[in-house]
């Protein structure tokens, strides 16, 4: 069985307020897009990376050498789109073959995670990784406000993992309806997959503004 990956880093960061696409951004000299593959590689025979249209090859250049067969291809419009894209590339994988799809903004999520993803598919067809929620969460914030049950909730994490013919049917049905979501888990369970969860790990959080870059800079140099 082949264990896949897709690690979208096509979108342009501008939260983070940089010249350069957040992927290429270095934490500890080297760019987050690489230090989220080469801990893929760590469980992946095969990454495909979508990038911005524009910097393929400085993203080519920014993962060479990683411990796994590594294609780069261009993402599209959002971040469903350069996921889409990036499955694509994996065509020819059996339908039982697993597939983690990982965002090279959370470059440094815990491999033990991975494990914990690829054991729970043997008995499901999709796994998200879920932290407790430790705010207090209200909905309908600038009108009806609701507060929501905290006990309940769990904030989603990637890498989300798949067995690879569930995923790519729940994308192509998905493209089919339009129905668009910010997360893989939400299209597998729309069509019907049995989506489990395992622990995710703080240490996998986003990073989304420069303030995040400088926490895990700060993290590298202890
Ligand atoms: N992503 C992508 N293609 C897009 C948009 C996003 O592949 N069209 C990827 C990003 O590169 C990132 C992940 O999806 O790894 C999560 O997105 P986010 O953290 O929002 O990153 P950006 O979209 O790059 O940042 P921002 O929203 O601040 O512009
Ligand atoms: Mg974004």
């Amino acid at each position: 069985m082949t264990t896949a990956a897709v690690l979208t880093a096509a979108g342009s960061g501008s939260r983070l307020g940089r010249d350069i696409p957040k992927g290429l951004v270095t934490v500890g000299g080297t760019p987050l897009v690489r230090w989220a593959a080469s801990s893929l590689a760590s469980v992946c025979e095969r990454i495909v990376v979508t990038a911005p249209a524009d910097a393929v090859g400085a993203f080519a250049d920014a993962v060479a050498g990683v411990s796994a067969r590594v294609d780069v291809v261009a993402g599209g419009a959002s971040r469903q789109a350069s996921v889409a894209l990036g499955l694509s590339a994996l065509a020819d994988l059996d339908a039982r073959d697993a597939v983690l799809v990982h965002d090279a903004a959370r470059p440094f999520m815990p491999v033990a995670v991975f494990g914990r993803l690829l054991d729970a598919l043997e008995s499901h067809d999709a796994v998200i990784p879920v932290l407790p929620v430790v705010d207090t969460i209200v909905s309908g914030v600038g009108g009806d406000v609701r507060y929501l049950s905290r006990p309940t909730l769990g904030a989603v994490q990637t890498p989300q993992a798949f067995v690879w013919g569930a995923l790519r049917e729940a994308h192509a049905r998905a493209q089919a309806e339009g129905f668009e979501a910010t997360d893989d888990g939400a299209i597998a369970q729309r069509y019907g997959f049995r989506l489990g969860t395992v622990e995710g790990d703080p240490l996998g959080a986003k990073i989304t503004y420069a303030e995040d870059v400088e926490a895990a800079e700060q993290r590298m140099g202890r």
